[in-house]
């Protein structure tokens, strides 16, 4: 289990510096430096973070800021690297305490520290109380992104609780800046939102116990005139699925503090004496290349530092692209068998799918949502002879075998709530929220973890199923957990995460090759504390294509297209009644990680057939759009008539490029594409995936032509919801 950052080694070192003079830690890696050092008040304190500093500059000992007037006190000022909350301070501080005497004062100097290859860990302690805080840092080599986490430690003798535990705390020095972060709800995840930032704290939260449509744990902030192409910005993203809180405060003296962790709303975790607590990990970052030079430092992170392996690429430096999915949900809902699954797998196989996956409906006496979940046997009236006959049959078609489950979930109606109905989250005595008529199961408790990790090693260990989609399909509500004395209840928004995270690291470890999605109701639940046990995840229940693409362009400003499943499903589209072509939908689809989730069994030979030529087009260039480095050339947000993306692979061996037209007015042609990070001494040939260019493109011309004269489309280009994808490969 990740608890403290910790990064593997990178092909490029990092590099980590302290100077005892004057007490100053430097880390290196990739474009950045980092730098704090100790004051003469014995604080830990920021002094740089941004583009990498020539390697024989020096800092000189950390200077704290001064009072400012008898309202703002130096401790308050000076932007320390992990504040206690205590002697005066008015920002966001990073550890807020109570001891069982009722004093809540604590300020913590620094008292020792440990490099290591790639980071440090520098010991904090109260200026009184045996309350001990390590700083862990990691800095990437490759990237420059930095790990950075927490462990609070009670040496003392009282118990001490701890209400307020972040992370990490970053500063930037006082500038004009805009913030982005990415909010939504249900079915419309992942709206990038974009503000100024102004004196005063933005908070964006969770309170929901798990990682929420909501907003989700990533952050960039841009610096003056930065876009998405130039300029600086600073960005980060919390590994944690529980309840979190990054708090984005102009202070005082307008230096930003972006400080998160675990959220402290209705937070306390008691320390007894000897007693530790582990907190999540904060990324951080910084790029000069704008928005888009901070998604791609991110990307690459995720895939080397982030992503788990399977048995198969232990030893790989980037985890295989995913296998092309066929997924029933949408076709079948939970009317599953093993006839029907059986045709949809022949047909699935038919057009080059590499993974069938089962969807809810198939185990307990699933047959709505009102019943079923936390019994997970088969069901014998759908699957008679178990679920061998599928797996045989789908083995048999040349896939592999995905199952859909909910583990932290019970319905109500359903033996396992009846045998044991104390396993849930609830106050006793108060009425209880039934969100899909469903309750949460206590995962914190011991025996609930026991019964979750054990259901799922028998189902894996019984049949041979290659991948899980693992759902959760509701917030918490009324988050009680009665078995523990009052102080220790709130234990529940730590505890909880980490069993989830315990259970998916056992999995892993007894079946070193199952793969996992992370869903929750579609994107409720991505992180970069999931996404250490999960190779992928569901961005959104909304598979409509035209909203897809504005959810796309948001994901991907946080997370890798590798981890972005995209189904292709029916049109008019349930959701917004649109009518789209095959091709535009496969296309929208095509710029993550491919699947399909349509009813094939109705599809007939022409749209068999335009699904299997463009399956066999994305096999050909997938690994270059979900590991390569992506260029949003025109984003489709702000109702914009256009949107374009590009990738380029790491060796700039090929680049795919992906147009769309929503609905173009007055006969406006599609802007001419300049395509980014190609090598430009080198020829490239263009081919069309999908779609046409203008008459008179060259079939083969240098980086430097696509770069400066770009592509253009064909002028019949134009009209509602049209799509074209191209491929670019270096002769
Ligand atoms: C959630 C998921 C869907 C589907 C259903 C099944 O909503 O996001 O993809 O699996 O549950 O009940």
């Amino acid at each position: 289990m990740i608890l403290a950052a910790a990064l593997s080694a990178s092909a490029q070192p990092a590099s980590v510096n302290f100077d005892p003079a004057a007490k100053v830690f430097r880390l290196d890696g990739g474009g950045t430096s980092y730098a704090f050092g100790v004051n003469a008040h014995g604080e830990l304190q920021q002094l740089y973070w941004g583009g990498r500093l020539g390697a024989a500059d020096t800092f000189p000992q950390a200077v704290p800021m001064p009072d400012w007037a008898s309202f703002d006190s130096s401790y308050t000022n000076t932007p320390q690297e992990y504040a206690g909350w205590g002697a005066g301070l008015f920002v966001e501080p990073g550890l807020k305490v109570t001891w069982a005497d009722g004093n809540r004062d604590l300020v913590l100097h620094y008292e020792s520290h440990k490099l290591s290859a790639n980071g440090v860990d520098v010991v904090l302690k109260d200026i009184k109380r045996p309350v001990y805080v390590t700083l862990h840092y990691a800095i990437d080599g490759e990237t420059g992104i930095l790990a950075r986490s927490a462990t609070i430690e009670n040496r003392g003798t009282e118990a001490v609780t701890v209400e307020q535990a972040a992370a990490a705390a970053w500063t930037l020095p006082p500038a004009s800046y805009t913030l982005n972060y990415l909010t939504g709800r249900w079915a419309g995840e992942w709206s990038l939102t974009q503000e100024a930032l102004h004196p005063g704290a933005r908070v964006i939260e969770s309170r929901r116990g798990s990682t929420g449509h909501q907003a989700n744990p990533w952050f960039a902030i841009q610096a003056g005139e930065s876009s998405e192409d130039h300029g600086e910005v600073w960005f980060g993203a919390l590994g944690w699925s529980g309840s979190w809180r990054i708090t984005v405060e102009q202070d005082q003296l307008d230096e930003v503090k972006v400080t998160g962790g675990f959220n402290p709303f209705d937070f306390g975790y008691v320390l007894h004496p000897g007693q530790s607590l582990e907190t999540p990990v904060f990324y951080g970052g910084h790029t000069a290349h704008g928005l888009g030079g901070a998604s791609r430092l991110l990307h690459r992170f995720e895939l080397a530092q982030i992503l788990p392996r399977t048995a198969a690429t232990a030893k790989q430096p980037l985890p295989k692209p995913r296998p092309v999915i066929y997924n029933s949900w949408e076709a079948t809902e939970m009317n599953v068998n093993l006839a029907g699954q059986s045709a949809l797998a022949e047909k699935a196989a038919a057009l080059g799918i590499d993974r069938f996956v089962m969807d809810d409906g198939w185990f307990g006496q699933r047959k709505t949502d009102h019943a079923g979940l936390g019994d997970w046997y088969v069901n014998p009236e759908k699957f008679p002879n178990g679920l061998k006959p599928l797996i045989d049959k789908v083995h048999s078609l040349k896939m592999d075998f995905g199952l859909w489950v909910e583990p932290e979930m019970v319905n109500p109606d359903s033996d396992l709530y009846r045998k044991h109905p104390e396993w849930v989250l609830n106050f006793p005595g108060r009425p209880r929220n039934e969100q899909r008529t469903q309750l949460v199961l206590n995962l914190a408790r011991p025996d609930v973890r026991a019964y979750v990790l054990g259901f799922l090693d028998k189902l894996l260990n019984e049949n041979d199923i290659a991948f899980l989609k693992w759902d959760y399909n509701r917030n918490w509500s009324e988050p009680g957990w009665d078995q523990l004395p009052p102080t220790e209840q709130k234990k529940v928004y730590v505890e909880f995460t980490r069993n989830l995270y315990a259970i998916l690291a056992e999995l892993r470890h007894r079946h070193p090759n199952v793969e996992i999605e992370s869903c929750s109701g579609g994107g409720g639940r991505v992180d970069l504390g999931i996404l250490h046990y999960t190779d992928e995840v569901w961005p959104s229940d909304n598979t409509d294509p035209f909203d897809r693409l504005t959810q796309q362009d948001g994901f991907s400003y946080a997370y890798t297209p590798q981890v972005m499943m995209a189904w292709v499903t029916d049109s008019p589209h349930w959701l917004n009644h649109r009518a789209t072509s095959l091709s535009y939908r496969m296309l929208s689809s095509m710029q993550g990680s491919l699947g399909i989730g349509a009813n094939i069994g109705k599809w007939g030979d022409e749209e068999m057939a335009t699904a299997r030529r463009l399956i066999a087009a994305y096999h050909d260039v997938q690994p270059t759009i979900v590991q390569g480095d992506l260029f949003r050339l025109i984003s489709p947000r702000d109702g914009s008539e256009f949107s374009a993306t590009q990738t380029v692979s790491r060796d700039k061996g090929q680049s795919v490029v992906f147009a769309f037209v929503h609905s173009t007015q007055k006969g406006r042609l599609f802007p001419t594409l300049k395509l980014k990070g190609l090598d430009p001494a080198a020829q490239y040939a263009l081919s069309a995936i999908e779609g046409k260019a203008r008459t008179g493109t060259p079939a083969v011309a240098s980086g430097a032509w696509w770069m400066n004269h770009g592509l253009d489309m064909d002028q019949e280009f134009r009209g509602d919801f049209q799509a074209s994808a191209f491929r670019l490969d270096r002769k």
